[in-house]
């Protein structure tokens, strides 16, 4: 019998979760006992959260990674966890305002507004997404042949990024290089570096026109074969992360910007069969995986998203197993949408049972960049936050890399760049601000901070 000393030592011992922060959810291995006046509570699978009983306002003391004092206001109005909150608006301050800031920050740069209003205590955009049920995630290549410690620091850091989308190790070139022989050697590496730093992770992807193998490409194949490369592969790849992926993009932008199905290997052999094959197969190989269909330039109603609430219902009417729709937002300074008309889209699919996300999300400019288009890049994130906030269906955010350096959008488009939260010296830019206040419809006071505590 254990002694009744013994048993109080240990559970004086025993942690205890701040408001708003994680106390539990698949492969949560932290504390679980909730400061007094709140209780851990289910969001989802993956992230349950200490929550207050009643909407009242709260103050913790608390320290930040350096050991220094710092205050985290919680403004909780209406803040029952609806995911009904009312949008803020993020308005950069005036060069007047006094500083209020609560993080101590030596990372300030000229970017970075001096003071932000008052409201909710900025902390790291995961923690920010998950006071208001969701997730913030980002993606990554090559970090197993990295050594730019700031930016693993920052990729893998729980704090910010609460997700990992492998940007190409998954992919059907990387996986099965040669016909029957599968390779997840990086894909292992990043599934691994991201579930030890407590990130979820989602699977991208197993069916594209992209990034097909030489052997595919360039292979004679009837219905049949194809349709048996096709399962076995998914069946290989599925069942090796069996288990351990929030998702998988199963289907890869299928379709042309103007709704007709894109004339790929797969459609021209298989015909639109390849989507319920697809899906069918990943549901029997990963069960508990999340099956989405992920696609660029749908964030609004129009013919793309038109084709995909079509192919959605039908493969819904024919019980074919598909949970949500990766809205990826690979957007334009200046041109991007605004969050109502990303909510008034996704409404349509949210109606028909299906979760969405925002899952590649990046905005260029036409470099250089300028105070300006920096100003514009943040209101454009915000309204695409802001859309995913205000549909209780969305269930997370992802940016398609952490910072400038590592984007995909200079190798591809010349002449524009700069489309992510944070620059190439890995400091975040105004919009990582305007996330945060889009994140939790809050303004948000305080200045980056390299590490948050969890
Ligand atoms: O791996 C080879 C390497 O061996 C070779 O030396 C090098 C020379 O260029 O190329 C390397 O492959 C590149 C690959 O990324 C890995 O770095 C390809 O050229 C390059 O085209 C490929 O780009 C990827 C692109 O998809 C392909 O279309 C980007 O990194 C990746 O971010 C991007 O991601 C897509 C999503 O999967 C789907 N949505 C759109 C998004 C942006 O295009």
């Amino acid at each position: 019998m254990v002694p009744s000393t013994l048993m109080a030592i240990v559970a004086i011992a025993k942690a205890t979760v701040p408001g708003y922060y994680q106390c539990g959810g698949i492969g949560w291995t932290g504390a679980t006992d909730c400061v007094t006046g709140t209780v851990c509570m289910s969001q989802n699978p993956y992230f349950y959260q200490c929550l207050p009983l009643t909407t009242t306002s709260s103050s913790t003391s608390t320290s930040n990674s350096t050991g220094e004092p710092c205050t985290t206001s919680f403004v909780t109005t209406s803040f029952t966890h609806s995911k009904t909150f009312t949008s803020t608006a993020y308005v950069p301050p005036t060069s007047s305002s006094t500083s209020t800031a609560s993080l101590t920050s030596s990372t300030a740069t000229s970017t970075v507004p001096a003071t932000l209003p008052t409201g909710i205590g900025l902390r790291g955009l995961n923690l920010l997404a998950q006071a208001n049920g969701r997730y913030f995630g980002t993606a990554c290549d090559g970090i197993w042949n990295n050594d730019d410690q700031a930016y693993l620091a920052l990729t893998g850091n729980y704090s910010e990024f609460g997700m990992m989308t492998p940007t190409n190790a998954m992919k059907f070139d990387t996986t099965e290089p040669s016909q029957g022989t599968f390779n997840y050697s990086n894909a292992n590496y990043i599934a691994s570096w991201s579930h030890d730093r407590s990130q979820v992770v989602r699977g991208h992807n197993f069916v594209w026109y992209n990034q097909v193998p030489y052997w595919l490409m360039s292979g004679t194949w009837t219905n049949a074969t194809l349709v048996s490369i096709l399962v076995n592969h998914i069946q290989d790849e599925a069942s090796h992360f069996r288990g351990k992926l929030y998702a998988w993009d199963v289907i890869n932008e299928p379709f042309n910007d103007d709704g007709t199905w894109r004339a790929d290997l797969w459609y021209q052999i298989i015909g639109p069969a390849f989507v319920p094959i697809a899906l069918t197969t990943a549901r029997a190989a990963d069960p508990d995986a999340r099956l989405y269909i992920n696609d660029y330039n749908i964030e609004t109603i129009g013919p793309k998203s038109n084709a995909h609430l079509a192919l959605a219902q039908s493969m819904l009417n024919q019980s074919i197993p598909l949970d949500g729709i990766g809205c990826q937002g690979h957007l334009i300074v200046g041109v991007s949408p605004e969050a109502d008309a990303i909510t008034a889209n996704f409404a349509r699919f949210a109606a028909l049972g299906l979760e969405w996300a925002i899952t590649e999300l990046d905005i260029r400019m036409t470099l250089p960049e300028t105070t300006a288009l920096l100003a514009q890049q943040a209101s454009d994130y915000s309204n695409a936050v802001g859309g995913c906030v205000a549909s209780a269906a969305c269930v997370g955010i992802s940016t398609w890399d952490t910072s400038d350096d590592y984007s995909w959008i200079p190798s591809a488009f010349k002449t524009q760049g700069d489309a992510l939260l944070f620059d190439s010296n890995k400091q975040p830019k105004l919009a990582y601000y305007s996330v945060a206040a889009a994140l939790t419809a809050m303004t948000v006071q305080g200045q980056f901070a390299s590490f948050y505590e969890v």
